[in-house]
């Protein structure tokens, strides 16, 4: 079969498109027919080399966690899925190796779940993992009706989706992006404050009494004005900085796959209560170029690699 491969740690450049073996499928794996791959920053993170320690790699190896496919041959022990079913799964493994940005995939029965008919295989594709660390993260920081919430990164691909959940539990959302974001972020439902010098003052001229939440989907540096802006007991919550914890006592998120959650969330995007934001999307043939596009760092919600 037909994938992306990296057979040594390092930039984009290593990856090739090339034949591979189709994977081996366990007894509670399935093997899956990728329509559609959403790529993320973790892929090159770990491409980079810079995960070594927190997440083991079989080179060479596929990237890719997110996909939307059909079930070609379940496994031994699969009997929630058959043949022909369209999925959606944020398939992570243990070791990283046979990934998804490839024409088939071993699926982990516990990462998938059903995907809804009018759910496209893209839109299906671009809500796994994001989709889930917005949700895990929302549900973490405990933010409900009334609170005011600053998120930090607020138009990539997690806090797209964040933005959308908090607004929907009923908080006041204000987010940082770039100004050529902002209108985006109106239409989300988040009133929009500029990153950088400047910040500090703009977020706390909208809300002096301070942030009862703070939600950083952006990392470096984004957390050192949280001293500054959230209110006395404020809950912080980082999927990118450790500090979140260990200097604010608040939770670092590590995504989990969750088939009951992220049905919800492809239930919510079919009921049109949850917007799918698709920057771009690649083929597999140019799914090296997805990737650079990515690791510019400014993607608008999501990229999905179309596959077949
Ligand atoms: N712990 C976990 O489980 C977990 C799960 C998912 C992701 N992550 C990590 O979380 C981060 C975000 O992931 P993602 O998929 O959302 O990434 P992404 O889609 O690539 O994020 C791109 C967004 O970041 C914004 N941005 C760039 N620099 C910024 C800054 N200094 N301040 C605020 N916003 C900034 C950009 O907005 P502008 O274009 O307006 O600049 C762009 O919209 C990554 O580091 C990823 O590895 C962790």
């Amino acid at each position: 079969m037909k994938a992306l491969v990296y057979r040594e740690f390092g930039g984009a450049d290593r990856f090739e498109l090339t034949d591979i073996d189709t994977p081996h499928i366990g007894p509670d794996t399935m093997l899956v027919k990728v329509v559609a791959a959403g790529i993320n920053p973790v892929d090159y993170k770990i491409r980079e080399g810079y995960l070594e320690g927190l997440i083991d790699t079989a080179l060479p190896a596929v990237p890719g966690w997110d996909v939307a496919g059909i079930v070609e041959k379940p496994g031994l022990d699969t009997p929630e899925f058959q043949e022909g079913d369209a999925i959606l799964a944020y398939a992570r493994t243990d070791v990283v190796r046979g990934g998804t940005l490839a024409e088939y995939v071993a699926v982990p029965v516990r990462t998938a779940t059903r995907k809804p008919e009018a759910l496209s295989f893209e839109d299906a594709a671009a809500i796994p993992l994001t989709g889930l660390t917005a949700l895990q993260s929302v549900e973490r920081s405990g933010l409900g009706e009334g609170d005011t919430v600053l998120i930090h990164g607020a138009a990539g691909g997690v806090a797209s989706f964040a933005v959308q959940l908090a607004v929907r539990a009923g908080a006041r959302v204000i987010g940082t992006a770039s100004p050529a974001n902002h209108d985006y972020l109106r239409e989300l439902g988040a009133e929009p404050v500029a990153y950088g010098d400047g910040l500090v003052d703009a977020a706390r001229a909208l809300v002096p009494d301070g942030y009862d939440v703070i939600l950083d989907f952006a990392g470096g540096d984004s957390l050192d004005s949280t001293g500054a802006l959230r209110r006395d007991g404020g809950h912080v919550v980082s999927i990118a900085d450790p500090r979140a914890r260990t200097d604010f006592g608040g939770d670092y998120v590590w995504v989990r796959p969750n088939p009951e959650q992220l049905a919800h969330l492809a239930e919510l995007a079919v009921a049109g209560e949850l917007r799918v934001e698709r920057s771009a999307t690649f083929t597999l043939d140019d799914a090296a170029d997805a990737y650079r596009s990515l690791e510019e760092g400014h993607t608008r919600g999501k990229i999905v690699v179309r596959v077949s």
